[in-house]
């Protein structure tokens, strides 16, 4: 059976995507640092489909906790055809106040993690013959919304190509999703300080509403399966035609 690695698997879209690999036929290893929220998902996932389902506590932010994970898995398992690197945060919005601690923290989380993941997870992708690694980035590639958000996601963007160049002759495929503004709880305290903030992205969405975690899951989903067989080093816009506007105010 093969098997999926999910970061962020307690979060909103983790979940949605863990909920929808184990659908196609994956075991599911939901990684985050939430614990609880990890299990919760891990159970409901083996409740309803016919995998394994475990929940993975782990700081991505340690780089020593990301080869422990990676080795858990391989002991587990023995093999890893799918790695969704997911988790991410915000933070270090503006250029006037950065504090260095925090940028770092947003790199760690959102670009540094993703590559270790990615070189620690190499022998065990490579010992089934390849397989397909899901890149969560966001459209603020585009729109530069918010210093250490943008850039930490621009950059994934890059590893993203830089990968799908030097994985091809594993037969292992690299892409990245790149969703709009989400109805999740990682967009409560900006919906809070802005009411209108919702409706001006319905605005700007040709689509005329605003993502979901299963519209995300969908894409990562299909750039996982064998249906994407011959796409590699793509950014799939999940936006609804968003990436086509200016970001609103
Ligand atoms: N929600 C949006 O509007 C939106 C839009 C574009 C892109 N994204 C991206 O989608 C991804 C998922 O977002 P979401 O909406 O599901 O958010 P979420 O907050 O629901 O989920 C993020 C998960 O990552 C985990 N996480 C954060 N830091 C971690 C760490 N150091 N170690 C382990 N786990 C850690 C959190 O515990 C959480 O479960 C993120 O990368 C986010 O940047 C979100």
């Amino acid at each position: 059976m093969k098997v999926a690695l999910i970061t962020g698997g307690a979060g909103a879209v983790g979940a949605a995507t863990a909920r929808m690999l184990a659908s196609d036929g994956f075991s599911v290893v939901l990684a985050d640092k939430a614990e609880e929220a990890a299990q919760l998902v891990a159970e409901e996932i083996r409740s309803n489909h016919p995998v394994e389902a475990v929940a993975e506590p782990v700081d991505l932010s340690i780089p020593g906790a990301v080869a422990a994970l990676v080795a858990r898995v391989g002991e587990r398992f023995g093999r890893l055809d799918c790695l969704v690197n997911n988790a991410g945060r915000s933070g270090a919005p503006k250029i006037a106040e950065v504090d260095l601690d925090e940028w770092n923290a947003v790199m760690a989380v959102n670009l540094t993690a993703p590559m270790l993941l990615v070189k620690e997870a190499l022998p065990l992708m490579r010992r089934t013959g390849g397989g397909s690694i899901v890149n969560v980035a966001s459209r603020v590639y585009l729109s530069g919304t918010g210093l250490g958000y943008a850039s930490s996601k621009t950059g994934l963007i890059g590893l993203t190509m830089a990968l799908a160049v030097q994985l091809g002759r594993d037969r292992i495929r690299v892409n990245a999703v790149a969703p709009s503004f989400l109805n999740s709880p990682f967009n409560k305290k900006a919906v809070e300080a802005n009411n209108d903030l919702v409706e001006s992205f319905i605005r700007i969405t040709p689509l005329e509403r605003v993502g979901t975690p299963e519209d995300v899951a969908g894409a990562i989903a299909f750039l996982a399966s064998d249906r994407a067989s011959f796409i590699t080093g793509d950014i799939l816009h999940v936006c609804g035609g968003a990436q086509l506007a200016p970001q609103p105010g």
